[in-house]
Formats: C-alpha cells, structure tokens, sequence
C-alpha cells in the first residue's frame, strides 16, 4: 500500500481543490441528507423508528437505490415555510432493485415537519408513481406521516387526491405495497387502502380516520392510539392490515418475500423458481383424512403445508377472517395462489369478511396472472341475523363475481365436504374452474345428510311411533342419503369433477393441472381490471 508521502509527491493523486459548483452541489445534497436533524432524529430512534433512508437501505439490495428529487423544495411562502426550507419537503423518492428487480419507491420523512404532506411532497410521490407506472414496475410506499400539512391548506388536500387517482390508475396494472411505519391519520389511510397490500409494525404503526380524541368529544368512547389504530385492530378485526411484523427489519423481509411472488406488472407473470421438491411427493396425511369425521376442526394450513413446493407457505391477512385461508405458496417452482376453506374456524363456513377478504385476494391474483388453487371444506353459509342484516348476501355475492370473472388457471380440489350454495362459491366446474377434483371420501350435496332427511323424510320420520323406531329410520335414510348424494360420486358422473383422486397424489395432480393450464388464454378477456378494495 502506498504511504500518504508517496500520494502527495505524485502530481497524478495530488488533492485537487473542488469546483465550486461540484462544491455547492454536496452542500445541497448534505443538507438535505441530514433530514430534520439530530435532535428530530433522536426523537425519531427513541420512539424505535428507523429514519426514512436507513428504511429505504433496508429494504433495497445494497448500494442498489438511486434518489430523485433531492433537491425539490416547497414553494409554500405561509408560516414561514419556505425560509425553513424542508429537506427534501420531508419525503425521500427513488428507485432500486429489491430481490434484482427494479421497484420504486417513496418514504415519508418523519423528521421534517411530521412527513406532513405539503403539495411538494405530493408532486415527489406522484412523480415517483408515474415512474413506477410508465415503467411497468412496482411500488413501495413507506409511511410516516402527521397527515395534510395544516401550513398549506387545501393543497395538502389537493395532493392527497392526485395520489388517490395515481393508485387507482395503477390498481392491477402495477403491485402497489404500503407499510405503515408510524402515524396514517384523517384521509391520508385512504392511499395505502387502495393499494394491494398493507403491512403494519407492531407498537409504531396507527392508522385512523379520527383520532382518538375526536372519537372522545364525538361518542363518548374512551380508547387508546393501539386499540383503535395499531396492528392487532386492523389485522383482525378491521382487516385493513394484511401483515403484521414484530420490527421494521422484520417489516422489509416481509415486504421483499412478498414480491418475490409477485409479476412485475400485469403484462408478466411471476418468476419462475426450481427447487428439489419432486413433483410426485406423495401425501400419505391426505390418505388418512379420509377415515376422518367430516365435522371434526383442524387448520387447513396442514393440507397447503403438505401440497406446497418445500412446505412453504406465505399467508395473507393470516389475522383476518380465519375461516378462510389465502396465500402464495409455489408448485413446481410457479407461484399459486392459494384460498382455502379452514374447518378450524367457524367449521370453515363462508360469511361476510371471509368472503371479502377470499374475493379481493382472487382479484389480485386474475390481475397479475397467477393461477388459483382452491381447497375446499366448507359446510356452507354461517347462518345468522347479524349476517344476514350485515349483508351477506351483498358480500357472498363478491365472491361469486371474483371466480367467474377470473381468466387465470384455476384448480379446485373438495377436500372432505362441499355443500349448497358454498360448494358453488368455491370454485366448481359451472362457475368456470378448469380442473375439479376431489377426494374419495368428500361429501358434495344440496344439504348435508342430517337436514336432508328431515325435509324430504318428514312425514315417515313422524309417523314412526317408538323413540327407537324413529332413531333407526333416521340412521337407515342419513345412510341411504350419504351414499347417494354426500359423495363424490354424482357430481363425477356430470363432468362437474373431473376426477376423484387417490388422496395421496394430489400435489401432482396439482402440478400437472398447473403445468398444462400454463398458457391458458380465454380469448377477448385480457382487458385490464383493477383491484377495487373490497
Ligand atoms: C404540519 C405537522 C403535522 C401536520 C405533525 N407536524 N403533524 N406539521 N402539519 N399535519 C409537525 C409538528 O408540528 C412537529 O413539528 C413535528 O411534526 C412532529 O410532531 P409531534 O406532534 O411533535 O410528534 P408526535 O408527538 O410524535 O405526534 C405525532 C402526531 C401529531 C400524532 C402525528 O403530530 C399529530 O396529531 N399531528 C396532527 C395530525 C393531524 O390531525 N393531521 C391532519 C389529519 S387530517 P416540530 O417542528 O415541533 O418538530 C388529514 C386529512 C387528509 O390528513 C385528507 C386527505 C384526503
């Protein structure tokens, strides 16, 4: 290595004074570099946040991010705003490169007024947004912020809506992802509500339309920034939040798992990945469940475990709705999605959020072209007042829509029972699935075996005199029934399933299915369709 000596005398690597523009330059870069500043940044670290470029390091492969914008400014005169001169008008926007594929991005700056949005801040994120949009790539939203800068008036409001239509411009056509990192009040909720995903961290993240003192002077209610706005609120009683992380590195290991299963626009598919799980692993616990009572509980996670390449599974909204389940998971080394009835939850029945939540899930999926595999174990509809004035049929009625809309490959199995209306919804043959299959032992009927009866046997059910003779005339018709109709057997004899499988091959009946599906087109149905929240 050559000493400091040796440099000095060669004429070559002699500091050279800096330019004075070059100069300017790094002081304006600096500057705004330093975000709000050391006290602002403490605060920032003591509340457990990170700043937004240690965020953006995170979250991006190293050396990988290149920012815009550096040097835009407010033009806002009031309140002293332009002699304060926000750094970067307290948000950061850029691109990079997030598991090698290009992604744009933007962070609120929590240190510089609050990452309040002024309308500087706001032409940063659209700009960075049509960025993302013209170059088919996704977006990440990282959001830190007290709301509609109050300096600015109705241009922070102004600003918010030319987000709001950039998101729906770009729903289904681009992944849009935002990660709540502190603060999400009054309107500004409503960008991250109509992108496809939302994550939140536990203890920093909030999000509501009023706070809660408001919600004190307006109902009365006494009840705290966490129980009305944090992670456990929205991740499964609001199902606002679809992932909930334990810290923000957590946060972006997360968010880059999930683009790992995503295409990068509509016009892509996502990529392909191999790996050593043999296509013909065979699944001895699906064999088994066929001895198993049908209203027995058990978490479907075991079945999509089993069947996915390596037993991985990355659930979505895992909080919400638990009687249905939905997810990426890959077979063959393509990505699938997944939705799945879960009998340890509600019996696994359909009701409102569970529609919901299965219905968005299916919309996303058509729209970036990713096949859907449907597992089903559903004994209908969750009966009730509260649904039905709630409105389940507005919602189930959603879900409906989503599979026969869907042109992506789709692939239905009837795991153990399917009945009325909800063996519908769930993807059957005539609602347009291409593969139905089902297991031996799956009960698929207009009711189940012990109401059946009673409807069509009432009058020789009440005119048996004796306890005993009407309990064995029960037991001879429930037997009769079931092996008439709670079988696969009628519905494989109309072609509404296509095979009733050997349990154990299911993961590559799947896989085949998924293979030959690969290039599936329906003609006249690529028109571009947006992810409506709903
Ligand atoms: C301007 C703001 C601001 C805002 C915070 N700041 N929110 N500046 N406009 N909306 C500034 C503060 O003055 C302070 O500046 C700095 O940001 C940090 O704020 P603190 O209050 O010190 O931080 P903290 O105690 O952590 O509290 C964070 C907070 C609180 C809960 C977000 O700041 C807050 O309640 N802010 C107002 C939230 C709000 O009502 N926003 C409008 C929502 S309605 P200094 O200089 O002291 O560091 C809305 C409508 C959108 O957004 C409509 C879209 C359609």
């Amino acid at each position: 290595m050559e000493s400091a000596k040796q440099s000095a005398h060669d004429p070559a690597k002699a500091e050279r004074p800096t330019a004075p523009s070059l100069k300017r330059l790094r002081q304006m870069v600096e500057t705004v570099m330093a975000g709000g500043g050391p006290a602002r940044i403490q605060a920032q670290k003591a509340k457990g946040k990170f700043t937004a470029r240690e965020r953006i390091n995170y979250l991006f492969d190293e050396g990988s991010f290149q920012e815009t914008d550096i040097l835009v400014g407010t033009r806002c005169a009031d309140f002293g705003l332009k002699e304060k001169n926000p750094p970067g008008d307290g948000v950061v926007t850029g691109f990079g490169t997030i598991n090698g594929r290009e992604t744009c991005v933007f962070a609120q700056d929590f240190t510089v007024l609050g990452g309040s949005l002024g309308h500087a801040h706001a032409m940063k994120i659209c700009k960075v947004m049509d960025l993302a949009l013209a170059n088919r790539v996704p977006v990440v939203g990282l959001l830190d912020s007290g709301g509609a800068r109050i300096q600015e008036g109705v241009d922070s409001l102004d600003g918010y809506a030319e987000i709001f239509r950039r998101n729906v411009r770009s729903s289904g056509v681009i992944p849009q992802i935002s990660v709540i990192l502190g603060p999400c009040a009054g309107g500004a909720v409503y960008s991250p509500a109509l992108t496809d995903f939302i994550f939140m961290v536990e203890g920093i993240s909030h999000m509501f339309v009023t706070g809660p003192d408001v919600v004190k002077a307006a109902t009365g209610e006494d009840v705290s920034f966490d129980q009305l706005g944090g992670c456990e609120a929205h991740a499964s009683k609001s199902g606002v939040c679809h992932f909930v992380a334990k810290s923000e590195p957590d946060c972006f290991r997360q968010v880059r798992e999930l683009l790992s299963f995503l295409p990068q626009n509509r016009w892509e598919r996502p990529e392909r990945v191999a790996n050593p799980d043999p296509a013909r692993r065979a699944i001895p616990l699906l064999e088994k469940m066929c001895e198993m009572d049908p209203r027995k509980p058990y978490r479907i996670h075991h079945v999509i475990w089993q069947i996915a390449d390596e037993h991985k599974f990355f659930e979505v909204h895992a909080g919400f709705a638990k009687n249905i389940v939905v997810g990426f998971m890959r077979m063959g080394g393509e990505v699938a999605g997944v939705v799945a009835n879960n009998p340890a939850h509600f019996a696994g029945a359909l009701d409102i959020n569970s529609a919901d939540k299965a219905a968005r899930f299916i919309r996303f999926l058509n729209a970036f072209n990713i096949p859907i595999v449907t597992l089903t174990d559903v004994p209908g509809y969750w009966p009730g007042v509260a649904q039905e004035h709630a409105g389940i049929i507005r919602h189930g009625a959603k879900l409906l829509y989503a599979y026969s809309e869907a042109t992506v490959p789709k692939i239905a199995v009837v795991i153990r029972k399917a009945y009325g209306g909800a063996y519908i919804a769930m993807s059957s043959k005539r609602l347009g699935s291409d593969f139905n299959f089902s297991s031996p032992s799956a009960e698929i009927a207009v009711m189940g075996p012990a109401g059946a009866i009673e409807i069509l046997y009432s009058r020789e059910l009440a005119a048996a005199k004796m306890d005993e003779e009407k309990a064995a005339l029960r037991a001879r018709l429930t037997a009769e029934y079931k092996d008439r109709f709670a079988s696969p057997y009628q519905t494989a004899s109309t072609g509404s399933l296509d095979e009733v499988i050997e349990p154990s091959l299911l993961r590559y009946k799947i896989i085949r299915a998924l293979r030959l599906l690969r290039d599936k087109r329906q003609p006249g149905t690529h028109e571009c369709r947006g992810n409506i929240p709903l």
